[in-house]
């Protein structure tokens, strides 16, 4: 497997014809932003940062790549939580960022192209500004890239409605490992000519090729949007009425869990006043929007749950942003504490209430210095299990927490991916034979082993 402790003379000449002197970071205080993750838990080095400025100069990278045996780690925006985006094995890092051309919003199909070093926000607002709206949204929205969202499928806030990032994306530009590139942006919505490149692509972290530009469906504007955030008695009152809702309220955009510890914390890390007048051991900060003010079949709803205490409804929006921040805010709030462990999992829906009351006494029993922190996308069955106060590199209690999801028959990774943070565990939840047919795909696509190759699939 290529590593690149050190550029050698020949491919740092290379490199610099592939992107010219603008195009190559080697200084090590500019590079180290690209070295160390978000959460600040996985560090490596690099060489050298490669910023291509255009698809010929992606493909003249990965060329170089092949020529001098060079592992690169493509990175977009560097949001990515599970160690995926950095290079931890001295990889070269490729940063796509400089692709952030945005073109015209195409409102006749409800689509637009963009590069994918744009960043999700820029994504939005394009769209907004044409009347419409990309329907994935998440707290590193003005961060993270939209090649970054598709190489690992993100979730956020709105898949209860609109899917994830794999059902938005209808046509897709990349250079494979192998030099091959993919250039279908055409955007049909019905288009059954073989395999699903796209799809493919969306969620392989990286490991196949570099994805360069992408076409993306838009979706209408809603018209009204109401916000409430719901206390509830209990953890299993709040996702018993979440499965209620699922069906019974229409236009149903989020429904996310906070706990009574992660809503303080957000509280007393940014000064911010209790959102209701009591406190409660479970929230849920429910979105509804529509064409018709949805407020009244919201409380309708809110009302028929059991368990329900306070509640707190926003209509305008900077009310609303301000309920939202109770539920976003806990990322940076538990970043602050120091490097958590961050699991993102998927459970069935009768596992689910009966998960989140007995995780944390299981993780202090494996470390009694860790705390952990649950909140999320309950409505998805996507819970966020962070563990704070353990060390980097012990990884005691991720293990403990990963094999009780599987023996739930849940999935270790809802919507972060698998990065390099989680490759060991794959087989919790994949046979050999599936990941065997992964490795294929690798080889077939990436036949060097340049893309990533420290993501995703298990070490061999
Ligand atoms: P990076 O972090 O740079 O990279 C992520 C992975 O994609 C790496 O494996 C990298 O090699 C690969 N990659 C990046 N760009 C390309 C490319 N152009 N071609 C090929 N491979 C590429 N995630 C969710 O799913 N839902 C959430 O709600 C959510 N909320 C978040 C909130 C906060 C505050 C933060 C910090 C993160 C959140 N994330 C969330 C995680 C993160 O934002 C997403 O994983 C996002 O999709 C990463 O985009 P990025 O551009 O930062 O990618
Ligand atoms: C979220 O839903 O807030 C994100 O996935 C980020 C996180 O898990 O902290
Ligand atoms: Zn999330």
């Amino acid at each position: 497997m290529p590593s690149t402790d050190a550029l050698d003379p020949a491919a740092r000449r290379d490199l610099l014809d592939a992107v010219g002197p603008q195009g190559l970071i080697s200084d090590a205080d500019e590079r180290s932003s690209y070295e160390t993750d978000w959460t600040g838990r996985f560090r490596g080095r690099t060489p050298a940062v490669v910023r291509p400025a255009d698809t010929d100069e992606v493909a003249a990278v990965t060329e170089v790549a092949r020529r001098h045996s060079l592992a690169l780690v493509p990175q977009g925006g560097n949001t990515g939580l599970v160690g995926g985006s950095v290079p931890l094995a001295g990889e070269l890092v490729v940063s796509l960022r400089r692709l952030d051309r945005v073109d015209d919003v195409d409102t006749l199909a409800r689509q637009v192209t963009a590069g994918a070093g744009a960043t999700l926000g820029a994504v939005r607002r394009a769209a907004h500004a044409a009347g419409l709206r990309y329907a994935v949204d998440l707290a590193a929205r003005d961060s993270a890239t939209i090649g970054g969202t598709v190489a690992t499928n993100a979730g956020g806030i709105n898949l209860i409605r609109y899917g994830g990032t794999r059902q938005q994306v209808v046509g897709i530009e990349a250079v494979l490992g192998s030099g091959a590139r993919i250039d279908h942006l055409g955007g049909l919505l019905k288009d059954n000519t073989g395999y699903d490149l796209a799809g493919l692509l969306c969620g392989s972290e990286g490991t196949l090729g570099l994805i360069t530009r992408l076409r993306l469906r838009l979706v209408p504007q809603p018209e009204h949007t109401v916000v409430a955030l719901v206390g509830f008695g209990s953890i299993d009152d709040a996702v018993a009425a979440v499965a209620t809702w699922h069906g019974a309220v229409e236009d149903l955009e989020s429904a996310e869990l906070v706990l009574d510890g992660g809503l303080r914390l957000v509280m007393d890390t940014y000064d911010l006043p209790s959102p209701l007048p009591r406190s409660w051991p479970a929230y849920v900060l429910v979105e509804v929007a529509g064409p018709t003010d949805p407020t009244d079949s919201l409380a309708a709803a809110v009302d028929a749950a059991t368990g329900v205490g306070d509640v707190a409804v926003a209509t305008d929006e900077g009310r609303r942003a301000e309920l939202w921040r109770y539920r976003e805010d806990h990322t940076l709030a538990i970043n602050a504490l120091g490097p958590p462990h961050k699991l993102d999992v998927t459970l069935p829906a009768a596992a689910l209430a009966g998960f989140c009351d007995g995780i944390g006494r299981q993780v202090a029993e494996v470390d009694p210095a860790a705390r952990t922190w649950l909140f999320g996308h309950v409505g998805d069955g996507n819970i966020h299990v962070n563990i704070t106060g353990v060390a980097p590199d012990d990884e005691r209690v991720d293990e403990a927490v990963l094999r009780r999801v599987a023996e739930l028959g849940g999935s270790i990774s809802a919507e972060h991916g698998i990065g390099t943070a989680k490759r060991r565990f794959l087989p919790l939840v994949h046979t050999a034979d599936e990941i065997a047919a992964m490795r294929a795909i690798k080889a077939a696509l990436d036949p060097a082993g340049i893309c990533n190759p420290n993501a995703l699939l298990p070490p061999a």
